[in-house]
């Protein structure tokens, strides 16, 4: 049976941004907007304490996403301690298409691993990451959660992949975040079951651009922004959305819904280009950069 370091042990987790257009359910990108956990072992019982995003609505026992996720760990290093002391500071708002569950995840197995003693030897990076995207269900926000940057990811058979690939240092992002969510689940479920030969291969074509676009030739930005599988689909549930990357776009800025929605992506590429002014009454709208570190333990 495992054993447990003493005192307190501390995660911080970025925001991410999934899909980025074209790259459906396999691009995503970490921004510099960060959630942080602190947790400890007790003698028992479970107690958890959060501020900021969610506060009043996530619930405080086994149902806790970031507990859920790091008793999915403590078991996997078969570690099992008497009682939990759980904090958590949340800055990245919760059902926007930010990444907010995948970094809650992400920190829950990440503090897990970090409480128990030699935990890197019982669980390394790639399992880690493994055990994140089973919780998830896909792994295209968990992956750039997890190792930052931006990361192309996928399953193949039954394993998780997770490849990070170059961000031109001109490229930084604003984002648009409307006052109320849209649950991924509905946003799923707005997806057609067939698409057009046609429209895959267009699709195909503009992720394998956006790669290229990102890695060093952000003047190819709109162009490989542009995708034809899920952001006009899901208009019903984003309307107000799809009607910004609609005006962005036709001013010639690389747009995108922000992972299931409803939140805004532009892609800048030059830091502070000023977009504020582009928000609806009521939104919010921040300028974040590309993270370039994922999960952080002891920050
Ligand atoms: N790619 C997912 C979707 C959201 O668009 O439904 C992020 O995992």
């Amino acid at each position: 049976m495992a054993t447990f370091v003493n005192g307190p042990v501390r995660v911080s987790v970025p925001a991410t941004s999934a899909n980025l257009g074209p790259g459906f359910d396999s691009l995503g990108l970490a921004l510099s907007l960060r959630d942080t956990l602190e947790a400890e072992v007790t003698d028992g019982g479970l107690r958890i304490e959060v501020t900021g995003a969610g506060a009043d609505d996530v619930p405080r026992d086994e149902t806790h996403l970031v507990v859920r996720s790091m008793r999915a760990a403590f078991a996997a290093m078969d570690a099992e301690p008497a009682g939990l002391l759980l904090r958590c500071t949340n800055v990245i708002p919760h059902g926007r298409g930010l990444g907010s569950s995948s970094a809650a995840i992400v920190g829950g197995v990440s503090l897990a691993r970090a409480l128990v003693a030699g935990g890197q030897l019982l669980l390394d990076d790639d399992a880690l990451f493994r055990l994140a995207a089973d919780i998830e269900g896909h792994p295209d926000n968990v992956a750039p959660a997890f190792y930052g940057g931006f990361v192309i990811s996928g399953r193949e058979g039954d394993e998780w992949y997770a490849v990070a690939a170059g961000v031109d240092p001109r490229v930084s992002t604003v984002v648009f975040v409307p006052s109320t969510p849209v649950e991924t689940k509905v946003a799923r479920g707005l997806l057609p079951d067939v698409v057009p030969h046609a429209d895959a291969a267009a699709n195909s074509g503009r992720a394998a651009l956006l790669v290229a676009a990102l890695a060093g030739r952000p003047e190819h930005l709109l162009t490989a922004t542009r995708d034809y599988l899920h952001q006009e689909q899901r208009e019903p549930a984003m309307p107000a959305s799809l009607e910004l990357v609609h005006g962005l776009r036709a001013d010639g800025i690389a747009a995108v819904i922000s992972g299931a929605g409803p939140t805004v992506l532009a892609f800048t590429d030059s830091y502070g280009a000023d977009l504020t002014t582009r928000a609806p009454r009521g939104w919010a709208c921040h300028a974040l950069d590309i993270e370039s570190s994922g999960v952080l333990v002891g920050d």
